[in-house]
């Protein structure tokens, strides 16, 4: 056989080798590249021979070199990828891993608790605009026109005196009794605004649940019982509720709701300031100014609100220390939060 046709049978050689394993791919490397391979012989063979003959015969040993070094490279991955597939101990018949899906933002977690909460004792869910008008947000809820609330400095006007961003949900309320008589059991979750300084502490925009209950013969001890029963259901059956005197123009009488801690059980920690009570809301009897500015006969309805914020019970829920981090959405704290890990 001249050197020629020996090239020649080893291309269709390259052409047609096959590997059913890493192995088989290795030994056909060693037979055609290795230190006794049938090209690496030829190379030695061609050393020999005349320079006339070299130009050609070079070309095309040089080049079923490549198309043997590139036939075993396929042939190499090839099995490897099979053996990956079946043989590293993976079940092929496990079910398909599914795609991460995300998970609820923390603020969104526990906004559903509460509503689930008040809607299993009979609290329908009531939304408004975000863009309020004096009248709602303040006029109807008994704010006289100079008082400090309405100042700059807490609210965030829209284009005129008129419109702001809501300062609370309570405008929801308003708008609930304005279109409907008693009795009224509903709450309005929902965005807030308030014109403050960004810190750990406070924000500009933040969440609020608040609640309204008119009826005829509500009284402030309904509103005790319910408010025990919210916290019972949301923080567990071993904490307690105070009230303390407070004023909102809206309610009268009024108070503050504090809560035993539920951090360290009423003992004191840092959260409670070691008092053992941490304020979780405000609340009251409807002022009869109130009912009547929406349309509903205070002579025969009494009823009762409450409001709080939602960054606030979240902080006791999940420890959250600073309220910035609710907003910059930054994915290793949001993927912390599921309802699996809801503690109370
Ligand atoms: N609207 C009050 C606030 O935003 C909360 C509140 C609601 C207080 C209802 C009493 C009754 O702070």
């Amino acid at each position: 056989m001249s050197l020629l046709e020996r090239v020649a049978a080893l291309e269709a050689e390259v052409k047609n080798a096959t590997a059913r394993s890493a192995e088989e791919a290795e030994k056909f490397r060693v037979a055609m590249l290795g230190r006794n391979g049938a090209v690496t012989e030829l190379f030695d063979a061609f050393k020999q021979i005349a320079s006339e003959e070299k130009r050609l015969l070079g070309q095309r040993l040089n080049q079923l070199k490549q198309a043997a070094q590139a036939r075993i490279d396929e042939l190499k991955a090839a099995t490897e990828e099979a053996r990956t597939e079946q043989g590293s101990g993976s079940d092929l018949s496990a079910p398909a891993a599914t795609e991460p899906t995300g998970s609820l933002h923390p603020i969104s977690i526990v906004r559903q608790r509460i509503v689930d909460i008040f809607g299993s004792i009979g609290y329908t869910v009531s939304q408004g605009p975000e863009v309020e008008d004096d009248h709602h947000n303040f006029g109807a809820l008994n704010f006289p026109p100079d008082h400090p609330a309405r100042d700059m400095q807490d609210t965030f006007f829209v284009e005129s005196d008129d419109l702001a961003l809501r300062t609370h949900t309570s405008s929801v309320q308003v708008r609930v009794m304005e279109s409907g008589q008693p009795p009224i059991r509903t709450i309005s979750p929902g965005r807030v605004y308030r014109n403050e300084a960004i810190s750990a502490r406070a924000h500009c925009m933040f969440h609020q649940v608040e609640g309204l209950y008119v009826d005829k013969g509500v009284s402030f001890a309904d509103l005790k019982g319910t408010l025990d029963h919210f916290t019972k259901s949301l923080f567990g059956p071993d904490v307690s509720i105070r009230m303390r005197p407070s004023y909102f123009p809206f309610t009268e009488p009024s108070a503050e709701v504090d809560m035993s801690c539920s951090i360290c059980g009423g003992a004191g920690c840092n959260i409670c300031k070691h008092s053992g009570w941490v304020e979780i809301m405000g609340c009251g009897m409807v002022d009869p100014t109130v009912l009547a500015n929406c349309g509903i006969d205070p002579e025969v309805y009494s009823g009762f609100a409450f409001g709080m914020g939602v960054e606030r019970i979240t902080q006791l829920i999940y420890r959250v220390p600073d309220l910035r981090m609710y907003w910059e959405n930054d994915v290793r704290f949001l993927d912390q939060f599921t309802a699996a890990t809801f503690r109370r």
